[in-house]
């Protein structure tokens, strides 16, 4: 008796230790081996695994902005309401003559004409009556502050005819071929925002202008109004020198009017 209960015990203890269960022996294994452990570098599925992480991305060193491409970097909102409204002051008139100027432009009825720098539309108002419901203006100005502006004015006098454009400093956005004349006043003599301060007009305009140029139908025209001395800077140049620059980009002076005080008035035609 005491025999056969060694022999089971010892049996009991046996199975034990080979990983038997209920006396069976493991699946895929050879009777009385040992299933054979997983490999030493893979991680037991139950155990908590790492959190996955993605590789840091170092980023190339800054590179400084050339200056072309800060020129082209889109404008801040600078003109404040206070300036914006006074662009608007019936005391320009006495010197800006602006009838006298839009009556000499001569501009048919139904023509697409643009205001390039319109500011609070001293302008561009008074080209929406000329040019009539056929007709269509682009206010068209880099300053967003500006474009608010004129949104609000355009809403408020339910006019039709006109159409903003935020511009970029030297690109005005407008299609190529579209309009029959630009009208840009006060705007060739000013310092461009992100305008490096050792640039001068010669270097830093053609950009503009050509996208003037481009926006123009054949033998549309460009006038300009600039005040004749720039007290501020010196950044005026003689208009022979802006004649000289705008036939760089593919403009021909047609006329330059003397009659207002202060201020020159050319107009050039595209080649
Ligand atoms: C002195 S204000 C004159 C505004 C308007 N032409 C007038 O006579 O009342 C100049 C305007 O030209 C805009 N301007 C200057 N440079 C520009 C550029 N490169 N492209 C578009 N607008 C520009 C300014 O933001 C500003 O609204």
């Amino acid at each position: 008796m005491h025999g056969r209960i060694s022999i089971v015990l010892i049996s009991l203890v046996c199975c034990a230790s080979a990983g038997c269960k209920d006396g069976q022996e493991q699946a895929g294994t050879t009777p009385g081996t040992r299933a054979a452990p997983p490999p030493r570098n893979e991680q037991p599925k139950h155990l908590p695994q790492p959190p996955h992480r993605e590789p840091k991305v170092v980023p190339p060193p800054r590179r400084k902005k050339s200056r072309a491409e800060r020129m082209k970097e889109p404008q801040p909102g600078v003109l404040t309401r206070e300036q914006l409204t006074h662009m608007l002051t019936n005391a320009r008139d006495m010197w800006m003559q602006p009838e006298r100027v839009v009556k000499e432009l001569a501009i048919p009825a139904g023509s697409h004409v643009a205001d390039v720098g319109c500011g609070s539309g001293y302008w561009t108002f008074r080209l929406s009556k000329v040019v009539g419901d056929k007709g269509l203006v682009y206010g068209v100005d880099f300053d967003r502050n500006a474009i608010t502006y004129m949104k609000e004015r355009v809403a408020k006098k339910g006019v039709k005819n006109i159409k903003l454009i935020l511009s970029k400093s030297f690109d005005t956005r407008l299609k190529p071929n579209s309009i029959d004349l630009a009208l840009l006043v006060n705007v060739h003599f000013l310092k461009q925002p992100n305008e490096p301060e050792d640039s001068q007009v010669s270097e830093d305009f053609p950009g503009f202008y050509k996208s003037v140029h481009r926006a123009l139908r054949p033998g549309g025209r460009m006038a300009m109004v600039e005040p004749d001395k720039d007290t501020k800077s010196s950044r005026h140049v003689s208009t022979d020198d802006i004649a000289r620059q705008m036939g760089e980009v593919g403009f021909k002076l047609k006329k330059k009017y003397g009659i207002l005080r202060g201020n020159y008035f050319m107009v050039f035609v595209k080649k």
